[in-house]
C-alpha cells in the first residue's frame, strides 16, 4: 500500500514536470519518471471472466490518472475519475481488469458512441510507446520489413454489441479465417507499428497468414446493473442512461500464443513487459474519435509476470519468514525420508529370491 502511494506521489509531482516541459516545447515529451511496476502475481483459479470483479477484491492494483494520449495535460485529464488496472496469471492465461468511474451511456451497435478500452504491449524490441511503436514509414511503406522491431500487440474492446456480462474475443468463425477480428463484439486482437498502420492480427500489407487468431477473451459490467442472472440483447441499453456508476472490463489471454510473425507479445513467467491501457468515452453523448482518447501514462509501463504470490505482496522480511518456514519444513520431511530409507535398507524383508545366472 506505502509503495503504491508513493509511486503515486512521484506520479503526481512528475506530471506536473511534465506538463510545464511540454508547453515550453512543444514537442513531444514525456518524463513521466516513474517506476509503475504493475505485476501479475501467480494467483490460479479466483478470476472468473464474467465483467464483475468482485473476485479481484485481494489483490492489489495501480490507479491511474488518465490524460489524453496525444496531449497529456493535466488540464484535461478525464473527469470522470482514475483507471485502476489489475492483473494476475494462473501458469497458462494472464488476466487483467480496468475499472473506471463513468456515468452509465450506451448506444446499442453504435461503438463511438459507448465507452472502450485497449490494451497495447511491446513487441518489438525499439517498438515505443508514441506514435504505437514509432516507425517511421508511411501508411504505403510500412510493412513487416520496413518497420521491423517497432511491432506493438493491441487488444481494443468497443462494447456496442458486447451484451454485458458474455464472453466475447477469439470465437471459430474468426480463427478460422486466421483473423485476429471478433465480429461478435468487437474485442479484437491487432498488431501495429504506427496509429496509421495497424491490423487484424494474420492481415497486413505483406500478404495474410491463415495460422493466426484472436487470442483474447473479455467481457464488461456497469456496476448500475440491477439484473444478475444474464442478460439478452433485448435487454439493451440494459440501465437507464446518465446513472453514476462504475464501468469494469475484464480481459485474459494465454501467456504464449501460436503467433510466429511478431504480432503478439510473449509474457515469460519471472520476466517483464511493457504495456499500456487506453479508456475512450464519448464527451456529452457525442461519438468519440479513434484519437480522442485517455491513457494511463505517457510512456510504458512495465508489468512483471512474477513466479509466486508469496513474494510480492509481503514485504522482504515476511517472505523472508515464510522461506524460513519453507526451509524447517523441508529439512524434517528429508530427515524423515532419511531415516525411513535406512530403515528400509537395512530391515527390509528379503524377499526377492536368489537366481543363479545359468538359469536366465
Ligand atoms: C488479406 O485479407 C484482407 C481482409 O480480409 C483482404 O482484403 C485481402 O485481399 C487479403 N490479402 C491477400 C493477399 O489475400
Ligand atoms: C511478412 O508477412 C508475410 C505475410 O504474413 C510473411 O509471409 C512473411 O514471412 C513476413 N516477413 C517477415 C520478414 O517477417
Amino acid at each position: 500500500m506505502f509503495r503504491v502511494l508513493f509511486v503515486l506521489s512521484l506520479l503526481g509531482s512528475a506530471l506536473i514536470r511534465r506538463v510545464n516541459s511540454h508547453e515550453e516545447s512543444g514537442e513531444w515529451s514525456c518524463n513521466s519518471g516513474l517506476e509503475t511496476q504493475l505485476v501479475a502475481e501467480f494467483r490460479p483459479g479466483i478470476v472468473t471472466l464474467d465483467g464483475r470483479t468482485d473476485d479481484w477484491k485481494d489483490i492489489d492494483g495501480f490507479e491511474f490518472a488518465l490524460l489524453p494520449a496525444l496531449d497529456p495535460d493535466a488540464e484535461n485529464e478525464y473527469k470522470g475519475g482514475k483507471m485502476t488496472v489489475k492483473t494476475l496469471h494462473d501458469g497458462h492465461d494472464i488476466y487483467f481488469m480496468l475499472q473506471v468511474d463513468g456515468d452509465y451511456v450506451y448506444s446499442k451497435g453504435d461503438n463511438n458512441k459507448c465507452p472502450s478500452v485497449a490494451l497495447m504491449f511491446q513487441v518489438g524490441e525499439e517498438a515505443s510507446y508514441h506514435n504505437m511503436g514509432g516507425c517511421k514509414e508511411g501508411v504505403s511503406s510500412c510493412n513487416n520489413k520496413t518497420c521491423k522491431g517497432h511491432e506493438v500487440d493491441i487488444m481494443h474492446f468497443s462494447i456496442g454489441n458486447a451484451i454485458p456480462g458474455r464472453l466475447y474475443g477469439g470465437n471459430p468463425v474468426d480463427n478460422g479465417e486466421g483473423s485476429g477480428d471478433d465480429r461478435f463484439g468487437h474485442l479484437v486482437d491487432l498488431y501495429a507499428w504506427t496509429p496509421h498502420c495497424r491490423y487484424f492480427d494474420g492481415k497486413g500489407p505483406s500478404g495474410n497468414d491463415s495460422r493466426s487468431q484472436n487470442d483474447w477473451k473479455g467481457s464488461w459490467w456497469h456496476s448500475s446493473f440491477t439484473v444478475q442472472s444474464g442478460f439478452v440483447e433485448e435487454d439493451s441499453p440494459y440501465a437507464k442512461d446518465g446513472q453514476k456508476g462504475t464501468y469494469f472490463f475484464e480481459f485474459s489471454r494465454p501467456l504464449r500464443t501460436l503467433d510466429r510473425l511478431q504480432q503478439d507479445a510473449q509474457f515469460t513467467i519471472g520476466e517483464t513487459s511493457k504495456m499500456s491501457a487506453a479508456f475512450w468515452y464519448p464527451p456529452e453523448g457525442l461519438p468519440w474519435h479513434g484519437s480522442g482518447h485517455f491513457s494511463v501514462s505517457c510512456d510504458w509501463i512495465s508489468l512483471d509476470v512474477t513466479l509466486g504470490s508469496s513474494m510480492l505482496t509481503t514485504g522482504t522480511s515476511s517472505s523472508g519468514n515464510v522461506s524460513g518456514v519453507f526451509a524447517v519444513l523441508l529439512s524434517v520431511v528429508s530427515l524423515c525420508a532419511s531415516v525411513f530409507v535406512g530403515y528400509w535398507v537395512i530391515f527390509r524383508p528379503k524377499r526377492i529370491p536368489f537366481t543363479p545366472m545359468e538359469n536366465l
